[in-house]
């Protein structure tokens, strides 16, 4: 693949990860965010984080599927921008909902568990955000791989944040965990080592 086609796939990603900003931006402004715009502020970002997150997920096992290497550009700028929505989530949270009063944040935050979900999710986003820069990765070596795989603890957290937080119809949280779990079994020995062996095609190894 090109320098070229590389950097227009980098472009694409990044405009289409910031659309959604600027459409929350515009529809802050034109005043279309419902009755109760930091809510609905709340809602989208915490639906952008999620499905940016799980996109990101889907990068290796999609590669592992069919072979296509450019894919595995995604991963990175997508797990950033789940972060980058993550964090306007808790910005929001502390910052517009509670006007950074930190005795009642600390008491709503500990008192409801989606939210205890919801920031330790957040914690571990801020952990792997950290340790993406280029000077974190060659400082930890092999072990900023093994780091890594808490991505899926971040997203399984996130989940049940999502899942404690729906009052009445459970099923799209629920179909998330059941997406999630499939990525993750696409990259389990285990399920890799049954599929190799039914499908020949399937031998490729995760970078
Ligand atoms: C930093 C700590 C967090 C806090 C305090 C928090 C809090 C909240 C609150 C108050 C809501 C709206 C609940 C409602 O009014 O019905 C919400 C929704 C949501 N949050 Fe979080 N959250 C946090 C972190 C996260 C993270 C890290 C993710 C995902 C990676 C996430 C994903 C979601 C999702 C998917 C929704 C529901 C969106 C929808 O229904 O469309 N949250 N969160």
């Amino acid at each position: 693949m090109s320098n070229r086609q590389i950097t227009i796939i980098r472009i694409v990603i990044h405009i289409a990860a910031l659309l959604p900003l600027a459409v929350l931006l515009w529809d802050f402004t034109q005043g279309n965010l419902t009755a109760n715009p930091i809510r609905e502020i709340q809602l989208r970002t915490g639906a952008l984080a999620i499905n940016l997150l799980m996109l990101s997920l889907a990068c290796t096992p999609v590669y592992i599927l069919t072979g296509y290497k450019p894919v595995l550009l995604l991963r990175r700028p997508l797990g950033i921008y789940a972060f980058a929505y993550a964090l306007l989530h808790f910005i929001n949270f502390i910052g517009i909902d509670y006007s950074f009063n930190f005795a009642l944040i600390r008491e709503d935050l500990f008192e409801k568990r989606y939210a205890v979900m919801g920031f330790a999710s957040f914690i571990l986003l801020l952990l792997l955000a950290i340790t993406s820069i280029k000077r974190f990765r060659q400082r930890l070596g092999k072990n900023w791989q093994r780091l890594h795989w808490l991505v899926y603890l971040a997203a399984t957290i996130a989940i049940v944040h999502y899942i404690w937080l729906t009052r009445v119809d459970i099923s799209l949280p629920l179909i998330y965990g059941g997406v999630l779990v499939i990525l993750l079994a696409i990259r389990l020995p285990l399920a890799r080592n049954f599929a190799t062996r039914h499908f020949k095609w399937l031998n490729r190894t995760t970078p």
